[in-house]
């Protein structure tokens, strides 16, 4: 039998290439249908590998969940940027590469990036989701996420609902 190999760390500028990829095989896998494709198509173009590693460089918020020595996750943290909201961290983005959802990643990826904003002294987290996310939703709510606000996010002039979940 084989021992796979599951380390989570904050991200080194080598792994903007395969964070790119989990960048757009996720976001496409999720978001295809629901997103504008024009829009989505925009947003994944804007990011690449160069992309990638410079944000990597200035920030020490992105955390990647590498498996044999591939990128299999990422998720990024920092301040929360929601002024009405109290909680002090927020988590950007988690995403895991689709063939490699459903076995727990997710779950690891959600403790590790909630511990790196505790490291950082930020009190109370929030996560926003597309409304219609479903997995997503069902995610943050399994990992004891309260949705407690709504917004909008226009994409190409197709609005979307948004959710927020907190945990304190
Ligand atoms: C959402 C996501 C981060 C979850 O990560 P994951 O590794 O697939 O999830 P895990 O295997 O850790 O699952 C943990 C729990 O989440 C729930 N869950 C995860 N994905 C789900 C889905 N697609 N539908 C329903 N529930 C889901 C399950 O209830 C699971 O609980 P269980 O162990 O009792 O079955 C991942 O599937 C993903 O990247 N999805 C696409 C992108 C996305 O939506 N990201 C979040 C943007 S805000």
């Amino acid at each position: 039998m084989k021992t796979l190999l599951i380390d989570i760390r904050h991200a080194e500028p080598e792994d903007a290439g395969g964070i790119a990829e989990v960048h757009v095989e996720s976001w496409t896998g999720a978001y295809a249908g629901i997103i504008p494709h024009k829009a989505l198509t925009r947003m994944l173009n804007r990011r690449g590998r160069e992309w990638w590693a410079s944000a990597i460089s200035r920030a020490a918020s992105v955390l990647v969940v590498e498996i044999d020595g591939l990128i299999a996750g990422y998720a990024t943290v920092g301040r929360n940027r929601a002024r009405e909201l109290p909680q002090q961290g927020e988590i950007y983005e988690l995403y895991i590469r689709p063939e490699y959802q459903g076995i727990g990643l997710g779950m690891r990826l959600f403790a590790a990036a909630r511990e790196a904003l505790a490291d950082h002294g930020l009190d109370g987290l929030v996560v926003w989701a597309l409304e219609d996310n479903d997995g997503a939703l069902s995610f943050y709510r399994g990992a004891g996420g309260q949705d407690v606000a709504e917004g909008v996010e226009v994409f190409d002039a197709k609005a979307l609902r948004k959710i927020a979940f907190i945990w304190n």
